[in-house]
């Protein structure tokens, strides 16, 4: 028989209260509240069928839902309508959230969401509409931001070009305007990506986020102007993709110098001079290339993968010439 020593009975005593409170975590590895939060964030989408989410089972069987002990980790939602519940704040590990094609989905973010530990925040393909909220601004957390297809007006809101670890950001598809605030992609190291098309954002691109490591940059359909040669600099040098297509960029091509890995690179329908640089034919990868509707001149350059380009990529230029155009005379 134990002795009644002061240890012994602090040890008895902890051992009966693990039983006194009912445990955080319920049997069906679902935490409660999170379950409640889930609930209501479910009432403030209309509880559409497609949400089979009932009480009797655990929400982290429910589909599109991610735990991790008991605890909700990551949503992945579509076709939703109504809007988002700020009761979303009671998911407090939340990460991930994911909510895609849903036309009939409205009203704004809630404020609340900046409660959340969020790294990855995609909203799209919905009728959100209204500025973008600066409170997004306040998710320390978050690497990657995407608002693409949605209904949304107003400028860029400067409070993200605070977000430390943003390295990816995709706006495409709203009715944005304003112009890229300068600070975007400020002193980040990692490799990142832009996609601003499709909007009526404006003016020059401040030549500091050309000190970004792109990966990937869209700036189509805009009415963005000025030299735009800086993009191409040594720091490129982990570009793929880029396309500055519909805009009013002016440059001259001559002096650019490529990044290898490209693969995509459309300059089409702006005010591009000079000519287009031999160094494009070591261009191993390159499978786009679009440069009509500009002002070149000069003999298209041949070799290397330039037979895949078609004459619609080099068409209404001032007086390029040369396969698949019409031959140079002189
Ligand atoms: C809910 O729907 C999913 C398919 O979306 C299905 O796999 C699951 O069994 C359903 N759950 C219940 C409780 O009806
Ligand atoms: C959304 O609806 C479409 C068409 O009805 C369907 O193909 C798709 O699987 C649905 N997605 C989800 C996540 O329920
Ligand atoms: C959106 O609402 C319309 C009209 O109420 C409905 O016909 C359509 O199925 C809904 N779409 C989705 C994806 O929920
Ligand atoms: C473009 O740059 C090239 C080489 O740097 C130069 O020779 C040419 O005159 C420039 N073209 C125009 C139209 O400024
Ligand atoms: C090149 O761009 C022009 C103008 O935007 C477009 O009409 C043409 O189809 C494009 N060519 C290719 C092969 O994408």
């Amino acid at each position: 028989m134990s002795k009644l020593t002061l240890p012994n009975i602090i040890f008895t005593i902890i051992l009966l209260c693990s039983f006194c409170f009912p445990p955080l975590v319920s049997s069906d590895n679902c935490h409660s509240a999170e379950k409640k939060a889930l609930l209501k964030l479910k009432a403030g989408f209309g509880n559409p069928e497609i949400l089979n989410w009932t009480s009797a089972t655990s929400c982290c069987s429910w589909p599109g839902v991610t735990c991790l002990s008991g605890r909700v980790l990551s949503l992945g939602l579509a076709n939703l309508s109504g809007s988002i519940s700020p009761a979303i704040a009671g998911l407090s590990f939340l990460t991930r959230l994911n909510i895609e094609e849903s036309p009939n989905l409205t009203g704004p973010i809630p404020n609340s969401i900046t409660k959340l530990p969020l790294t990855y925040l995609a909203i799209k393909s919905t009728s959100l509409s209204g500025p973008i909220p600066s409170f997004l601004g306040d998710l320390n957390k978050l690497s990657l931001l995407d608002l693409s297809n949605n209904h949304l007006t107003g400028p860029i809101p400067d409070s993200i070009t605070s977000l430390p670890d943003l390295s990816t950001l995709v706006l495409s598809n709203n009715k944005l305007t304003g112009t890229i605030p300068p600070s975007l992609f400020h002193g980040l190291t990692s490799r990142t990506s832009l996609d601003l098309s499709n909007n009526r954002l404006t003016g020059n691109v401040p030549r500091s986020i050309g000190d970004a490591n792109f990966e990937y940059i869209y700036l189509s359909g805009n009415r963005f102007s000025g030299d735009i040669s800086f993009l191409f600099g040594d720091q490129s040098k982990h570009l793929t993709e880029i396309d500055l297509s519909r805009n009013m960029f002016e440059m001259n091509m001559s002096s650019l110098t490529f990044p290898s890995p490209l693969v995509l690179m459309d300059l089409s329908q702006n005010i591009i001079y000079g000519s287009i640089p031999t160094s494009i034919t070591g261009l191993e990868q390159l499978t786009l290339f679009n440069v009509s509707y500009n002002r070149l001149c000069g003999r298209i350059p041949t070799g290397g993968r330039m037979n895949l380009f078609d004459a619609s990529c080099y068409v209404h230029n001032k007086c390029l010439c040369g396969t698949p155009l019409p031959s140079c005379h002189a």
